[in-house]
């Protein structure tokens, strides 16, 4: 049977609250009604200059914050414990236009940050076939949905057109044209540069983590850009909007609206703004933390629990596989 809803967080680090409302936040709801599978992707982690020593507990750790928020360890799996994807990645490739790929946004933007960061000007192929993969992510388990944030446009684009292709060279109608699920909160910004997506890879200051702890949130609330200095006619500021777009995300509809009162007859004062935004996100983050070293009890558990889920969502891998081999002519053992 394939899942209803698929999505997937890359290992590079802690979540952030662009991940929490974008997307993961999102994904907990959604398990309630919908047969879900959600990816920590580590072979997506590889398409950048990375630590291969930190790779492996950057996965774990991910998993413990998943089910600290709130998903469900059953639904949860780890993309190399699933050669699936991979074998897919190659079929789907010959189906993908490699013009299309080097036109990928996130390929323009990351190709420069590997270029710098490699420290030789080195951008591996992995990062421009990187949607190839996320398309195999996505295809092997046949979603209707893919919640996500924004930025992910593009590839959930590319992901339909790969599927579209695919099914009219076969002459079938096998693979989904999926569906993405934006929340409200689908592109949070950096509380240090508003113009800019609340990112890791920016560096310490544009995300903030939600496992930190409460002065580094209210510090970096306090410090949260307001006035980009730009003339925009009179319209609310990337940096205010930002912070109003927070605190609808952490559900604090009622001081949202009083303070929004005030933005508009022009008594906001920008620090009651940001120590509402801070109390709302602590409040948030410390219920985390406590559940995060209630699961850090037992980690070897957890880790055969998540080694089960993962064994167990591969087998619909597994059919979509022989399925896909089946249709393009190549040879399949029988599993
Ligand atoms: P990643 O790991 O960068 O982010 C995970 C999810 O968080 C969302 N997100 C944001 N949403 C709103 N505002 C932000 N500032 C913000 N930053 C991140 C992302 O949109 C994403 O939904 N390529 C993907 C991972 C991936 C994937 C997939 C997603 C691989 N395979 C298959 C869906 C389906 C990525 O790098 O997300």
């Amino acid at each position: 049977m394939p899942k209803e809803v698929l999505s997937a967080i890359q290992p590079t680090g802690d979540m952030h609250y662009g991940n929490y409302f974008g997307a993961v936040q999102n994904w907990v709801k959604l398990q309630e009604n919908y047969d879900c599978a959600f990816g920590v992707v580590d072979y997506h982690a590889m398409t950048m200059p990375y630590d291969h020593k930190k790779l492996r507990n950057n996965t774990w750790e991910l998993i413990t914050n998943l089910i600290a928020v709130g998903i469900e360890p059953g639904n949860l799996f780890i993309q190399s414990l699933i050669p699936e994807h991979t074998e897919l990645t190659w079929i789907l490739n010959c189906f993908t236009s490699y013009g299309q790929l080097t036109r990928m946004t996130q390929f323009k933007d990351k190709s420069a940050k590997s270029s710098e960061d490699s420290g030789e000007g080195f951008i591996s192929s992995g990062l421009l076939n990187y949607p190839v993969l996320q398309a195999a992510d996505i295809l092997l388990y046949r979603p209707k949905y893919v919640p996500v944030g924004k930025d992910q446009e593009q590839h959930l684009e590319l992901t339909r057109n790969i599927a579209q292709r695919f099914n009219a060279q076969m002459g079938v109608n096998y693979l989904p044209v999926v569906e993405a699920l934006f929340t409200p909160a689908s592109k949070i910004r950096s509380t240090a540069d508003p113009t800019k997506k609340m990112s890791k890879s920016a560096g310490e200051k544009h995300y903030i983590s939600v496992f930190a702890d409460e002065a580094r949130i209210r510090k970096q609330i306090r410090s949260a850009v307001t006035d980009t200095g730009e003339i925009n006619d009179g319209a609310m500021s990337e940096g205010v909007d930002n912070l109003f777009g927070l605190l609808a995300a952490a559900k604090k509809m009622e001081i949202h609206g009083t303070l929004m009162e005030d933005y508009k007859n022009g008594s906001l004062r920008y620090a009651d703004l940001k120590e509402e935004v801070a109390n709302a996100l602590v409040e948030i983050s410390n219920g985390f933390i406590a559940k995060k070293q209630a699961l850090n009890v037992d980690k070897k558990a957890l880790k055969e629990q998540i080694k089960q889920s993962s064994s167990e969502i591969r087998k619909i891998a597994q059919e979509t596989i022989r399925e896909v081999k089946e249709l393009s002519g190549l040879m399949n053992v029988r599993f």
